[in-house]
C-alpha cells in the first residue's frame, strides 16, 4: 500500500514558520531561513520551472519526494499564502487537496495540478488523495496544523524533518497540542548537508504494534 508522508523544514525550537506570516511574508519573520538549504538545489529548481542550481548530498532525497508524490494535501493557510507565488504552473504536478471550512470550486492549473477544496475533514481528504495517487504516495505538505492532525489521527506513516539550526521564537509550531506518547517515532535515516540535518522518522500510532 502506498505511504502517507510529510516532509517539512523546522527550526530548533520547533517552528515551521516564524511570527506574523502573511501574503508578503509567507514563512513569517526570519522564516525564509528555513528554506535556504533547498532553494539552491537543482532538483527543487527543476520542479519549480527554474534553471540552474547545485547538486548536494540531499538532491536525491528531494528528487524522491517529487517522484513519489501522487497527490498532495495542504491546509488552507499554507495554500492561501503559497498560491500567489506558485503561479499558473504550480510545483505539484498532481491533484492537490486543500483542507478548509470554506467551499470553493475546483481549479485546474497547468502541468497536471488541480486544486480541490475539501470541507469534510482529514479522513475524507486522505481518501480522495489516495484515490488520485494510485500506486504513488500521498504527501501531506503542511502547514503545522494539518500535519499535526494527521499525526493525531494516526494517519501518517513517515515524517521527514529538515532541522535548521535557528531559533524563530514564535510562529507556527509543528507539534503544538499533541499529547505525549501519542506515537512511536523510529529513526529510519539521517542525512546531513550544509546548514541542515534531515531526519527521516517512521511513525506508528501508540498501541498499533509494529507495522510492516
Ligand atoms: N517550513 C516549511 O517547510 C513549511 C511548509 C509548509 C507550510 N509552512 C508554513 O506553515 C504556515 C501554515 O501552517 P498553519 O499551521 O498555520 O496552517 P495550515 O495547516 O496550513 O492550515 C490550517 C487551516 O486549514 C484549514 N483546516 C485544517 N484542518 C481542517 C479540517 N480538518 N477541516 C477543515 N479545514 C481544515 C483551516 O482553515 P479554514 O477553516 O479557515 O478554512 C485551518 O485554519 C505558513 O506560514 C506556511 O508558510 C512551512
Amino acid at each position: 500500500m502506498s505511504k502517507v508522508f510529510a516532509q517539512i523544514s523546522m527550526s530548533l525550537d520547533g517552528y515551521v514558520a516564524g511570527p506574523n506570516d502573511g501574503p508578503e511574508n509567507p514563512l513569517g519573520e526570519n522564516g525564509e531561513s528555513l528554506h535556504e538549504w533547498i532553494v539552491g538545489l537543482d532538483s527543487w529548481r527543476r520542479a519549480h520551472g527554474l534553471e540552474g542550481g547545485e547538486e548536494s548530498a540531499v538532491s536525491p532525497l528531494v528528487d524522491e519526494y517529487i517522484s513519489r508524490s501522487g497527490a498532495t494535501i495542504l491546509g488552507r493557510r499554507m495554500f492561501d499564502l503559497g498560491e500567489p507565488h506558485w503561479g499558473d504552473d504550480p510545483p505539484y504536478h498532481t491533484p492537490v487537496f486543500i483542507l478548509t471550512h470554506r467551499k470553493r470550486p475546483q481549479q485546474t492549473k497547468l502541468g497536471g495540478t488541480t486544486y480541490n477544496f475539501i470541507t469534510d475533514g482529514v479522513s475524507a481528504a486522505l481518501a480522495r488523495a489516495r484515490d488520485a495517487a494510485g500506486d504513488r504516495d500521498v504527501s501531506v505538505a503542511g502547514g503545522a496544523n494539518v500535519i499535526g492532525q494527521f499525526i493525531a489521527a494516526g494517519l501518517l506513516d513517515e515524517l521527514d524533518l529538515h532541522i535548521v539550526p535557528i531559533l524563530l521564537g514564535g510562529g507556527a509550531r509543528l507539534f503544538d497540542g499533541l499529547p505525549a506518547m501519542l506515537n512511536t517515532f523510529e529513526q529510519a535515516e539521517v542525512i546531513t548537508s550544509p546548514g541542515v540535518t534531515h531526519v527521516r522518522l517512521s511513525v506508528t500510532p501508540a498501541g498499533a504494534g509494529v507495522r510492516s
